[in-house]
C-alpha cells in the first residue's frame, strides 16, 4: 500500500508555480492576483481561506482578502462581486462557501464573471467542463486529477465509484473521470443517499472517491483488494486530548481501508492541500488569459 501524500505533492506543485511567478516578475509581466471573499466566522471556512492566502504569498501571487460579518445582506455581497468582476487588477476570485442561510448561493455563483471564476463553480465553467472544453476545473476534483496523474495511477477502463453527488465534488468528479482524457476514460458509478446497497457498489470499485461528509463511513470491508482510495472528507470530531478540542477525520476509516488499498490518501494531508494548489493553477491560468 502506498500513501498518496497530498501535502508533499502540493508543495512540489507550489514550488513549480513559484518558479513560474519568479519568471513573470523578472519579465515585468502581470503578477497573478487572487481575491477571496469570506463571510461570517465559520472556523473551517476561516482556516481554508487563511491557507489560500498563505499559499498565494508562498508562490508570489498578489492576494486580497475581503472579510464581512454574517449580517451582510445578499445585495451588499452582490455589490462586492460586481466590483471584483470590474476590477482589472484582480485576475480571479472566490466566495468561500457555505454562505449564511439568508444568502442564495446560486445567485451569488451566477453573479461571478465566468472569466474570473477560479473555483470553477459557475454553470458556464461547469458546462464547458462537462463538454470537455477548456474551463476552470473545480478545485477539489482538479486536485484529485493531479494526484492520479502525478502518482501514475492508471484510470483508463477502470471502474470508479464516486460516493456523494455535490455540485462541487461528486458530480464534477464523475464527469471528469468519465471524459475521454487522461486521467479519465473510467466507467463511473455516481452513488448517493438513495443508492441501494451502497457497500456492494463500493466493493466493485477499482477507484473509490469518498465525498459524503460522514466520518469514517467507508470501512475496509467495502474496499476491493488493490483499490485506489481517495478520501475527500474533512470532518471535525471532538477530541479532548487535542489542544484544539477536535481532530480531523476523513469519510474513510483509514486503518481498515489501508489494509486493502493499493493507494490511499490520508486526512489531513491528502486531498485538502491539493484543492489550494488547484486554485493557484486556475488563478495563474486566469492571469495568462487576460494578457
Ligand atoms: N467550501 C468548501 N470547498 C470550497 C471550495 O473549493 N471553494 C469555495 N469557494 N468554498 C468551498
Amino acid at each position: 500500500m502506498k500513501i498518496i501524500d497530498g501535502k508533499e505533492l502540493s508543495e512540489i506543485i507550489k514550488t513549480e508555480i513559484k518558479a513560474e511567478v519568479d519568471g513573470i516578475r523578472a519579465r515585468k509581466e502581470n503578477i497573478p492576483h487572487l481575491a477571496a471573499v469570506l463571510i461570517g466566522d465559520n472556523p473551517a471556512s476561516r482556516s481554508y481561506v487563511r491557507s489560500k492566502v498563505r499559499s498565494c504569498e508562498f508562490v508570489g501571487f498578489e492576494s486580497t482578502l475581503i472579510q464581512k460579518d454574517s449580517s451582510i445582506s445578499e445585495a451588499e455581497l452582490l455589490d462586492i462581486i460586481r466590483e471584483l468582476n470590474e476590477n482589472e487588477d484582480i485576475d480571479g476570485f472566490i466566495v468561500q462557501l457555505p454562505l449564511p442561510k439568508h444568502i442564495d448561493e446560486t445567485k451569488v455563483i451566477l453573479a461571478i464573471d465566468p472569466a474570473k471564476d477560479v473555483d470553477g463553480f459557475h454553470p458556464i465553467n461547469f458546462g464547458k467542463m462537462a463538454q470537455g472544453l477548456d474551463a476552470y476545473l473545480p478545485a477539489t476534483p482538479f486536485g484529485i486529477l493531479q494526484m492520479l496523474e502525478r502518482y501514475h495511477i492508471e484510470t483508463s477502463g477502470k471502474h470508479c465509484v464516486v460516493v456523494g453527488r455535490s455540485n462541487i465534488v461528486g458530480t464534477p468528479m464523475s464527469i471528469l473521470l468519465s471524459r475521454k482524457a487522461n486521467p479519465g476514460n473510467c466507467t463511473v458509478t455516481l452513488t448517493h443517499s438513495r443508492t441501494k446497497d451502497l457497500g456492494a457498489e463500493i466493493l466493485r470499485a477499482d477507484i473509490i472517491i469518498a465525498a459524503i461528509g460522514i466520518p469514517n463511513f467507508i470501512t475496509g470491508d467495502m474496499v476491493k483488494k488493490g483499490a485506489v482510495v481517495i478520501d475527500v472528507g474533512i470532518n471535525r470530531i471532538d477530541d479532548a486530548s487535542r489542544k484544539s478540542g477536535y481532530r480531523l477525520v476523513g469519510d474513510v476509516d483509514f486503518d481498515s481501508a489501508a489494509e486493502k488499498a493499493s493507494f490511499i490518501t490520508p486526512v489531513p494531508g491528502g486531498v485538502g492541500p491539493m484543492t489550494v494548489t488547484s486554485l493557484l493553477l486556475n488563478t495563474l491560468k486566469a492571469s495568462k488569459l487576460k494578457v
